[in-house]
């Protein structure tokens, strides 16, 4: 299963790529880095998209400059673009077979290695709030279903009719992607994806990472992906990097995407060309579409991407606003 090939649309970012590139690979923390999906329309406006990312990454740094760790940092980005209904993550995410959004999320952090997911959660505005209730406050890693939904309400999280997470744009695909399943079944009823990920290093080289998705458009009730899998979507090591995945969640989770990032990170390669040989990976191993976020504790910053698009935006200290590209 892998994206609908779409032609390569014109670059639109707010620099050129080797621009970019020189920024990314420039040291120094604090830093914060986000995507906002690799599934993203060639035929969308990439306005929303380059906002809501360049609105997250300052958000996280305002975080940071505050004296916050690099876990609220990225969890603080990852919260505006769940918000964001741009993006399928919290609001806006995009809807399963039955009609209805199951979220799943996940966050860690670098220097104890805490972390938290959830899955097929249905009741939660904000699942990365609720990985990062089980992150702090459970003995758990991840937790899924029912279950995650009634910790949930154990924590005095807001619970939501899950009709309030469901947008006008993305009942219109499930719409369109119904007439398909209809007539040809469930299975080829396939859409664009999309994620929503951040990654945070402070001026002390901690690390964190945080994702959160709606999955992939028509899932089946109870599928999950990569997204709330640590060492597939999320991961953080300060000794390693931190790294956030997006794309087809079952390529990602067979090569433990984020992970294998973050591994070539210490083995002595920068985030942006770790991001590179992770996509690349995710290619020649699991012939999936994705892209993927790094960031090293010395502040270098990497992305990458083997889709049309992917959203995404970074900022570090010293930087008025954020940059981004699509
Ligand atoms: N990468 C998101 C998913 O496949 O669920």
């Amino acid at each position: 299963m892998q994206y609908v090939r779409e032609p390569m649309n014109p670059y639109a970012g707010d620099l050129s790529i080797s621009d970019f590139e020189q920024l990314l690979d420039r040291k120094g923390g604090p830093a914060v880095v986000v995507h906002g999906g690799a599934g993203t329309a060639v035929t969308d406006d990439p306005a929303p998209y380059l906002a809501g990312t360049r609105r997250a990454c300052e958000a996280g740094l305002q975080v940071l400059l505050a004296g916050g760790s690099a876990l609220d940092a990225a969890q603080a980005a990852a919260m505006l673009l769940e918000d964001d209904p741009t993006f399928n993550a919290g609001t806006g995410a995009c809807l399963t077979s039955a009609g209805d959004c199951e979220l799943d999320a996940s966050c860690m952090e670098g220097t104890r290695l805490n972390a938290g997911g959830v899955a097929v959660v249905k009741t939660v505005k904000n699942p990365i709030a609720l990985a990062r209730r089980v992150c702090d406050d459970t003995p758990h890693v991840l937790m899924a279903g029912p279950g995650a939904d009634a910790f949930a309400r154990e924590c005095g999280i807001a619970l939501h009719d899950n009709a309030l997470l469901i947008t006008p744009r993305q009942l219109a695909r499930w719409r369109e992607l119904d007439v398909i399943a209809q007539r040809e079944g469930a299975d080829k009823a396939r859409g664009r994806m999309g994620t929503i990920g951040a990654v945070a290093v402070d001026s002390r080289g901690r690390l964190a990472a945080c994702t959160s998705t709606g999955g992939t458009p028509y899932k089946r009730p109870g599928r999950v992906g990569d997204t709330s899998i640590i060492g597939a979507g999320t991961y953080a090591d300060d000794s390693e990097a931190g790294a956030s995945s997006t794309g087809l969640g079952e390529a990602i989770l067979k090569v433990t995407m984020a992970r294998a990032a973050c591994l070539r990170v210490r083995d002595g390669l920068s985030p942006r060309e770790a991001a590179v040989a992770a996509v690349a990976l995710l290619r020649d191993r699991a012939q999936g579409d994705g892209g993927i976020i790094v960031a090293g504790p010395d502040g270098r910053l990497g992305w990458a991407h083997n889709t049309p698009r992917m959203a995404r935006a970074m900022i570090r200290v010293g930087m008025s606003t954020a940059k981004a590209a699509v």
